[in-house]
């Protein structure tokens, strides 16, 4: 399916963590949104607040974080106004979750079949031999023989048991999948196989993504669009063939020039001095801006918006602010 209207918008949606040592703001007023069938990608360095914006779209925070603000909307329902029964349907049946390092969270004492029957017989009226068959159907489909239905957790290596926890995520055919670094414990090999499959099923079942990860190249060949996460903020969207060709934000080209490409010219890597801010204390004005090698002085005393410098591509850069849109040159072809 074509990406095309919204499944899931998130406007600007706050998140604080109350600490003893003050408020830690996670999200700090992030908007985007998903489109039916499309994979939208959060990236961005360690901290920068993506797990936070999937826990909150589940409402699975826990204290001492808060949502302090902003909505979320599910194909017309607003997901921040649910009630406890309205939220039971929500999770799972309209969207699931692979958890970061979720093939570690798999019930070791539980064989897979059992597991997945839990999640089927929890939400679908089927008899045990239904859902046992479904469950075995849902093995098919990424990749597991049938036969492994009996296994334990320990006994799959553990690709195999990152599939099975993405098979448990299909189960109630949800329109909306959040996958937080789905396959990152693994071998690269054994990423993309697992990527591909995912790909695949999207392609065939139509359901849309929000895909998280800090490999930027992953995050580029298996997203529609991307978001860049820096210190709770997401300073620039775009199409994941502009991300990669064409960044405009510094902190994007920085990031951009901190992996290998697998194909195009070679270059250098340079990455981006200096680490994420402590966001109990984040800087003044842009938050990039102490490891800008752009920064102006207007930058540490101005917030700059996220405003579009090209159809369909947004930055939050004082750099456009002031000078109007500068495309940069193409750094190569996908
Ligand atoms: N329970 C907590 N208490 C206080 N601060 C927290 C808590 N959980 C997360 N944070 C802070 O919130 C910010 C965002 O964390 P989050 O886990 O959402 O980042 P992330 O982008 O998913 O990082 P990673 O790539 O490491 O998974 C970080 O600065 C983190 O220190
Ligand atoms: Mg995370």
């Amino acid at each position: 399916m074509q990406p095309n209207e919204a499944l899931l918008t998130v406007d600007d949606l706050c998140v604080e963590y109350r600490t003893p040592r003050g408020p830690v703001r996670a999200v700090d007023h992030v908007s985007f949104s998903i489109a039916h069938g499309e994979v939208f990608g959060l990236a961005g360095e360690s901290g920068s607040g993506k797990s936070t914006i999937a826990h909150a779209i589940m409402r699975i925070l826990h204290p001492p974080a808060v949502i302090t603000g902003g909505h979320v909307n599910f194909s017309g329902d607003d997901v921040l106004e649910m009630d406890g029964d309205e939220l039971a349907r929500f999770r799972w049946r309209d969207v699931s979750m692979v958890f970061q390092s979720a093939m570690n969270a798999l019930n070791p004492v539980m064989t897979i079949g059992e597991q997945i029957c839990d999640v089927i017989q929890c939400h679908l009226r089927l008899s045990k031999a239904d859902s046992m068959d479904k469950a075995a159907h849902l093995l098919d489909l990424v990749g597991i023989e049938r036969s492994r239905l009996a296994a334990y957790p320990h006994q799959l290596s553990g690709g195999m048991r990152q599939r099975a926890v993405i098979a448990i995520a299909l189960a109630l055919n949800p329109p909306l999948m959040i996958m937080d670094e789905p396959t990152t414990a693994l071998d690269v090999v054994v990423q993309k196989e697992i990527l591909q499959q995912i790909s695949d099923l999207k392609d065939k079942m139509g359901f849309s993504i929000l895909f998280i990860t800090h490999d930027m190249s992953l995050m580029v060949e298996f997203s529609d669009r991307i978001g860049i996460m820096y210190a709770g903020e997401i300073v620039e969207t775009a199409d994941a063939h502009d991300v990669f060709n064409n960044p405009q934000h510094p902190y994007t080209r920085g990031l951009m020039s901190s992996f290998p490409s697998l194909v195009g010219p070679k270059v250098k890597l340079t990455g981006i001095p200096g680490s994420p801010p402590d966001m109990g204390k984040p800087p003044s004005g842009c938050r990039f801006h102490p490891r800008c090698d752009q920064a102006m002085a207007i930058c540490s005393l101005q917030r700059p918006a996220l405003r579009e410098v090209a159809p369909v591509h947004r930055a939050a850069c004082h750099l456009y602010e002031l000078t109007g849109v500068t495309p940069r040159t193409e750094r190569g072809t996908l």
